[in-house]
């Protein structure tokens, strides 16, 4: 087992899931909470974070495949997916920028038109699979997800595009283009995601 990321919440280590290569996120301990409060809330975070990548994939959203959910540990063991972060990747000389953005459109449309919310919707959390969008991270998601928490997914795509991808600014708007096209509610969403914006918190 090899440490790829440690978070304030997860650590996540490459592994084997048979003979295939696979990902172990595990809900750290928090010591301040009662063991067994701090326990029952890990795992019910552990599996509602896999019930959401289930649920998305259903949607038709590439998102890895969830082989176990560890109830001892609050654990998932998932699909690696190999390729690199849409952060560390996008840029406007990048070629086919546009159509991974209409992609990444695309995708959050269908995760939307069947009411789930990402939650922590940043370009940290896919991961480019050749031309494919695969959306990682869903911890933080909901379903069914008030308009609210589909704002703050617009809201905080916008934020991600305006601040760290400044020099890619203009491809958001092939971004929200394709999902308009493929979400049916897609105004009304991003009506809301101008009124959080103009609130200036998403909570
Ligand atoms: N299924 C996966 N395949 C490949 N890398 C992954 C996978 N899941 C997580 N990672 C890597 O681990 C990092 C942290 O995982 P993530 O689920 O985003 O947890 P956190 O809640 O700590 O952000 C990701 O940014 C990514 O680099
Ligand atoms: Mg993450």
């Amino acid at each position: 087992m090899r440490t790829i990321a440690r978070g304030a919440e997860a650590l996540v280590s490459s592994a084997k899931f048979l003979d295939m290569d696979a990902i172990i996120k595990s809900r750290l301990p928090k010591s301040y909470r009662d063991a067994e409060l701090d326990s029952s809330l890990r795992n019910a975070r552990s599996r509602k974070e896999a019930r959401l990548l289930r649920e998305a994939r259903l949607a038709g959203v590439r998102t890895p495949y969830v082989y176990d959910v560890d109830t001892h540990d609050a654990s998932i063991t998932m699909e690696f997916i190999v390729g690199p972060k849409i952060r560390d990747v996008l840029a406007n000389d990048m070629p086919d920028a546009r159509v991974v953005c209409e992609n990444i459109g695309r995708a959050l449309a269908k995760l939307h038109s069947k009411g789930i919310s990402h939650g922590d919707l940043t370009t940290s959390n896919m991961i480019l699979e050749g031309e494919e969008v695969c959306l990682i991270d869903f911890s933080l998601g909901n379903m069914p997800a008030s308009e609210e928490d589909l704002g703050v997914d617009i809201h905080l795509l916008r934020r991600a595009f305006m601040s760290a991808h400044s020099e890619v600014a203009e491809l958001f708007d092939s971004l929200i283009s394709s999902y308009l096209s493929h979400n049916p509610g897609g105004k009304a969403v991003l009506a809301k995601a101008d009124e959080i914006q103009k609130r200036g918190r998403y909570t």
